[in-house]
């Protein structure tokens, strides 16, 4: 059993997607807590009904990062909360050495795209943007670099013709709760072996 401790900034659909698959026990892990920058973030709720121990984090002066006091409080909760993966569920701020020398290969990130196309924001909508046929969603490890680090598992989805925004996101966002908890085991039975 793996103890994860999971951050995001948002709606949490992938958590909640993944608290599902602990529950249903096709992952075997446990989540010990869910981390938010930000106060209201649905994401905390879906913690708090999986009964999951979850906390704010207040973030700081910066917008894409923590500041450095707020990322070493950040090593602190998830030391203490005996984390051995972290897991990054739509957190929209950049980890930097803190938090990488703390977990050494031991954050992973999920990306609605087939990295390395499309990193950043709203990669669904540069995706249709550039006019592909295909995108599709990642799992990777996190290294310094934004949207990078080796690839642990992906999945195509065909772009329609007839796709918006919202329908392709929507697609992507079905196809990410399967393939997270997916690759996330594939994950515990590296770290199960080391
Ligand atoms: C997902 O689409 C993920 O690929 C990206 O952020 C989004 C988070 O969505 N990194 P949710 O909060 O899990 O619903």
């Amino acid at each position: 059993m793996i103890r994860i401790g999971i951050l995001g900034s948002g709606r949490g659909s992938n958590c909640r997607a993944i608290l599902q698959s602990i529950r249903d026990g096709k992952l075997n892990a446990k989540a010990t807590v869910v981390i938010s920058d930000v106060l209201d973030a649905p994401i905390l709720e879906i913690a708090r009904e999986f009964g999951v121990a979850n906390a704010y984090l207040p973030p700081g002066h910066f917008r894409t990062r923590l500041e450095p006091k707020v990322e070493a409080q950040l090593v602190k909760m998830l030391q203490d909360a005996e984390v051995e993966l972290v897991v990054l569920a739509g957190f929209m701020r950049v980890l930097k050495e803190q938090m990488l020398a703390a977990f050494p290969r031991r954050i992973v990130n999920i990306h609605p795209s087939l990295l390395p196309k499309f990193p950043g924001l709203e990669a669904w909508k540069q995706a249709l943007a550039a006019n592909e046929k295909w995108t599709g969603v990642t799992v990777h490890y996190v290294d310094e670099k934004i949207d990078h680090g080796d690839i642990i598992a992906q999945r195509r989805i065909p772009v329609m013709s007839d796709d918006t925004p919202e329908s392709l996101h929507a697609r992507i966002q079905e196809v990410e709760h399967v393939l997270y908890p997916e690759a996330l085991e594939r994950v515990f039975r590296k770290l199960r072996g080391s």
